[in-house]
């Protein structure tokens, strides 16, 4: 399997600014994302169409949508549909990531809603899962991994393609904190996550790509992607240059 190397650009840049990125990337990478990886940056919606048509330099690397809305069109203001993203050219989208949980109250059960439904219309989807600190320290890591996996991926098409979803494990006190977990924390978390993922879809498990994210930046992404049931890095902060983002893409 190929190592994922993801960026989230959250609420950062505008379209001329995501070109600009984008093409620094390319010539760093002299437009290949290198052997064994494959690149994917998640744009904001505003930057995705200029986004994808820039992406197209760089061989072995698409764009994606950092949300979704569950239906093809309709009365649902401010919303954006899976149509409206591949019509940008974008092949992925984000679902679940601990901001949309937390600040904006998104459910459990909605985060699986727009899962399945991103499958169903074409797209590839990373769902992101992680627990709280506060969560952590009470016990419940397991029960939170299990909770919003099995939510998460509860109508989930069985014809899916292995390739076509990706589980992204981004615990929420390392986002954006520069607080890591510790190699040892990955691991274990990671075990926890796969195991997780065996019962719930059997062998696909292991060819879906389990992601590591939180605080990584040049200086620890070798070290993560070498650990055990880690196929890829979900990166925010460090993404948003190209040149910290192609050492961890290179890394
Ligand atoms: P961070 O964000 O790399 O800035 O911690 C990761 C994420 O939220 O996906």
């Amino acid at each position: 399997m190929k190592k994922l190397m993801a960026a989230n650009w959250k609420m950062y840049k505008t379209g001329s600014e995501a070109v600009a990125t984008i093409n620094e990337m390319a010539a760093i990478l002299n437009g290949s994302a290198p052997e064994g990886r494959e690149v994917v940056v998640f744009a904001p919606f505003t930057a995705l169409e200029a986004a994808s048509s820039a992406i197209k330099a760089i061989n072995g690397a698409s764009t994606g949508a950092e949300n979704l809305y569950p239906a093809i069109e309709g009365a649902f203001t401010g919303e954006i549909s899976p149509v409206m993203i591949k019509a940008c050219g974008a092949s992925w989208v984000l679902t679940g990531h601990s901001e949309r949980r937390h600040i904006l109250g998104e459910s459990d059960e909605f985060v699986g809603q727009k899962t399945a439904f991103a499958l169903q219309n074409g797209l590839r989807v990373m769902l992101c899962i992680g627990e709280t600190l506060e969560e952590r320290e009470s016990g419940l890591l397991r029960n939170v991994l299990e909770r919003q996996l099995k939510l998460g991926l509860k109508d989930v098409p069985a014809e899916t393609p292995a390739d076509a979803l990706a589980i992204a494990y981004e615990p929420v006190w390392a986002i954006g904190t520069g607080k890591t977990a510790t190699n040892d924390d990955i691991v274990e978390t990671h075990a926890i996550c796969r195991e997780l993922m065996r019962e719930i879809m059997g062998d696909k498990a292991d060819e879906t790509a389990l992601l590591y994210g939180g605080s990584v930046k040049p200086a620890n992404a070798g070290a993560i992607l070498g650990l055990d049931n880690v196929d890829g890095v979900l990166v925010g902060g460090a993404s948003l240059k190209a040149d910290s983002f192609t050492q961890i893409i290179n890394a």
